[in-house]
């Protein structure tokens, strides 16, 4: 496109686009972005030191490594020209604009069960941080895991696009603990081991993994392999500052996980996290 018509284009994009922004009152915004924070984006989507979710630094698995990609609202790198539908089939399905299937190093696996509202939040809050041009980098994977395609068996097998469902037969705080660490939170992705063909072995959930190098402990209610003897007081301390009840700050993937995220929740809601956490069977 060229001269006057671009413009005319480029203008009416603008129109839209600040009508959709004015359309997320501040309730929204500010829903947004604490799912933005417990969610984590930012651990994986920007690079040490880099712009805010211009693109992160290899994720080094052991299907081969990955980048993620610049999600800030540039409309040429980032995804600034995607539709709402465009951003709720990613969280939700795994799948890109064009229909092709995300590597599950993204864990749409969790966010998945994230409301559509919530998602709509976090669209809306997105679209109010800093556009950013920077090209993605592709990702480095051996064959076979570098053929996409594959991935639409996979997700047919393993992956399960329902919202969560609150269980009536416990209480609001619990429901509400429940929803962040299984959406949002996406603590499972790392705390349960995987199976051989890399989904997340529910029978073992929260149980510890190993990822790489790293040894992610298990965070069940087991006295002895979990955290069964931590006290309340003990968990929240450390959701909110990274120091174990032995003194030890956090350290590895999780001190992100507590400075970005469960750090900047309100007190409300790492209690409710607590509860969760504390009702998971020992394993
Ligand atoms: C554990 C690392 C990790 C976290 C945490 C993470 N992502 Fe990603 N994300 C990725 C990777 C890797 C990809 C690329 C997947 C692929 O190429 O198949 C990706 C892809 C995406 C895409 C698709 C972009 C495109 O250009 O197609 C969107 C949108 C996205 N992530 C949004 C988010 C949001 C929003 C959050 C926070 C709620 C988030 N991600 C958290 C790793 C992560
Ligand atoms: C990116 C991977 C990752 C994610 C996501 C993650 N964790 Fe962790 N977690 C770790 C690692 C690694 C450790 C060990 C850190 C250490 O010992 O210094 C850890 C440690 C912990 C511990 C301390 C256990 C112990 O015995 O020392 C708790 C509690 C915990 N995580 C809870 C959570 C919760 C709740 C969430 C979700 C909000 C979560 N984690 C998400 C990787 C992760």
């Amino acid at each position: 496109m060229r001269g006057p018509s671009r413009a005319v284009a480029l203008a009416l994009a603008g129109v839209v686009l600040a009508a959709a922004v004015a359309a997320a009152t501040p309730e929204e915004l500010a829903r947004g972005e604490l799912l933005f924070h417990i969610g984590g984006c930012t651990n994986c989507h920007t690079a040490k030191d880099g712009p805010l979710l211009a693109g992160g630094d290899a994720i080094v698995t052991p299907f081969g490594t990955f980048y993620a990609p610049n999600i800030t609202p540039d409309p040429e790198t980032g995804i600034g020209r995607w539709t709402r539908d465009d951003f709720l089939r990613a969280m939700r399905f795994g799948k890109a604009p064009d229909g092709s299937p995300y590597y599950p190093a993204f864990p749409y696996t969790s966010y998945a069960r994230m409301t559509d509202d919530d998602l709509l939040a976090l669209e809306a809050y997105l679209r109010t941080l800093p556009p950013v041009r920077r090209e993605n980098r592709p990702h480095e994977l051996p064959f076979p895991y570098n053929i996409r395609f594959g991935l639409h068996l996979w997700q047919w097998l393993f992956h399960d696009p329902t919202p969560f469902r609150p269980d009536p037969a416990r209480s609001p705080q619990w429901n509400r603990g429940a929803y962040l660490v299984e959406g949002p939170g996406h603590c499972g992705e790392c705390h349960t081991p995987r199976t051989f063909f890399g989904n997340l072995d529910r029978a073992r959930a929260y149980a510890g993994a190993q990822l790489g190098k790293e040894t992610i402990p298990n965070i069940t209610s087991d006295p002895v392999r979990g955290i069964g003897r931590w006290s309340r007081g003990d968990l929240s301390t450390f959701l909110l500052i990274g120091i174990k009840p032995d003194g030890d700050f956090v350290g590895g993937d999780m001190a992100k996980v507590v400075r970005n995220g469960t750090a900047k929740l309100p007190e409300a809601d790492r209690e409710a996290i607590v509860e969760y956490l504390s009702s998971l069977p020992p394993r």
